[in-house]
């Protein structure tokens, strides 16, 4: 360093007014929410009219055998959760209402689970929390996938009566509801890689069909909701949970990488939601996948833009091709493998303020964070991660991006799908052998950045 150059950096880290520029703090708007985020299969337990249920019998379907079992038990422990929730300061919860146990056969509704989840929402509501409610988050109900699952063609009408009974009869006055979590991430599971369900491997080309029926069951499901609504003469907001990563390339100048990272990027953060902006569905990964089909009743289904984040990924094209010949190697750092691997994940905080800066670019839409978290046992990643990702919302809010919630996943450790209990999302930890809960540490930061309603840049 020069002499020349040091002084400026003294001149700078002792003045003052070099700093008043940019306020230390940034506080968040008003009404901002604060939320946790959970899913029905992986806390409650006992989902046992799903086909996860189902699926999690077969041996070697999760990591070690495991089941989904008890869960975290939450099914019992509402209460005690939604205190939870208050204790750190949370103004909003993300849940789903699971369709399985509302609708254990097709057509036949089952009044006390009705009961239950409406119970849940008056709890949430006298505490102050604002519900987020997600209709369909990776569990299907056990009849709805043997008819067909999202190809069967009565598939959206049927997911349009679940909504409609969500809304009218279990929450009249919620107003967010996520209809699909994460479709990206619950087709290439099921039916490209098929190993979770319905595990329906076949070639890339062939989701079309289950893309285009889960586009109209969304369809459906936001018309009835906002029927429903129009009908109580309450407001409904309705979007989608899209697992949005930032795809870069692996090796900075090479094009075929960063060519590859852009056709990936299109097609797997933008196509869905794209399509919910045009009503047309356009994927193209070349040699894999060619979709452009319109489709009736879809354009301008979504009120907000959900936005799911956790990390980023460094695309080598090599990698790619193996993985569209079906034969990824972890060693490649795949994408699709990383996908399911939240071990994985590289904590990336650079990555969010930049998607949340794209997505407001292409949609001009309010945008709610429908989740982001970590795997961490230990909370001491978490701490860093909770706090460097808020800091990421926090600057993305400041330069003009309508960010009005922030949802932690997760309220407290869960099933993890096909691995089990064995990673730790949890704000609150989870002792499986008794059900009991216990802050982390990293619960007394999120109760810090919720009460305050601001960080520290
Ligand atoms: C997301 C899922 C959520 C949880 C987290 C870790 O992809 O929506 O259920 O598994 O990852």
């Amino acid at each position: 360093m020069t002499i020349e150059v040091a002084r400026i950096l003294v001149f700078f880290a002792l003045n003052p007014f070099a700093h008043a520029a940019k306020p230390k703090t940034i506080v968040f708007p008003k009404d901002f929410k604060w939320c946790t985020a959970t899913a029905g299969h992986q806390i409650e337990g006992n989902n046992v009219h799903s086909d996860w249920w189902e699926f999690e019998k077969q041996p070697g379907a999760i990591s070690g055998g495991q089941k989904s079992g008890l869960a975290a038990g939450s099914y019992t422990r509402v209460s005690e959760d939604i205190a939870l929730m208050k204790s750190i300061g949370a103004n909003s919860y993300r849940f789903s209402v699971e369709w399985s146990r509302v609708e254990p056969k097709e057509g036949v509704i089952d009044a006390a689970e009705v009961k239950h989840y409406q119970d849940q929402v008056l709890q949430l509501e006298a505490a102050g929390i604002e519900p987020l409610i997600t209709l369909h988050h990776f569990v299907s109900p056990l009849w709805f996938r043997n008819k067909g699952g999202w190809e069967w063609e009565g598939a959206p009408k049927a997911f349009a009566d679940f909504a409609r009974l969500v809304r009218s009869k279990i929450a009249p006055k919620a107003r967010f509801f996520i209809t699909i979590n994460e479709p990206m991430v619950h087709i290439m599971g099921g039916y490209f890689l098929g190993n979770v369900p319905p595990q329906e491997k076949r070639p890339m080309q062939d989701i079309a069909p289950v893309l285009i029926g889960l586009l109209k069951s969304h369809a459906a499901a936001y018309a009835a909701l906002k029927e429903e609504a129009k009908k109580s003469k309450t407001e409904v907001q309705v979007g989608t949970a899209n697992h949005l990563r930032l795809f870069q390339a692996k090796r900075k100048l090479n094009p075929v990488d960063q060519l590859t990272a852009q056709i990936l990027e299109d097609a797997w953060n933008w196509a869905f939601p794209n399509a919910l902006k045009t009503g047309r569905l356009k994927m193209k990964i070349p040699q894999m996948v060619s979709i452009d089909v319109e489709i009736q009743g879809l354009r301008g289904t979504q009120d907000y833009l959900g936005i799911n984040y956790y990390t980023r990924d460094r695309i080598h094209s090599g990698a790619v091709m193996r993985a569209a010949k079906g034969k990824p190697k972890p060693s490649d750092g795949d994408f699709l493998e990383r996908m399911y691997s939240p071990a994985n994940w590289e904590s990336y905080p650079d990555g969010l303020e930049k998607i949340l800066k794209q997505a407001y670019r292409k949609y001009s839409l309010p945008i709610l964070i429908t989740e982001n978290g970590v795997d961490d046992a230990t909370d001491l990643k978490r701490q860093d991660y909770l706090r460097t990702h808020v800091q990421a919302v926090a600057r993305a809010i400041d330069s003009g991006v309508p960010v009005q919630s922030y949802c932690h996943w997760s309220l407290l450790d869960n099933f993890e799908w096909i691995h089990g209990f064995g990673p730790r999302f949890g704000l609150f930890e989870v002792d499986y052998s008794t059900l009991n809960r216990r802050a982390r540490p990293s619960a007394e930061l999120f109760k810090n950045f919720a009460t305050q309603n601001s960080i520290r840049r």
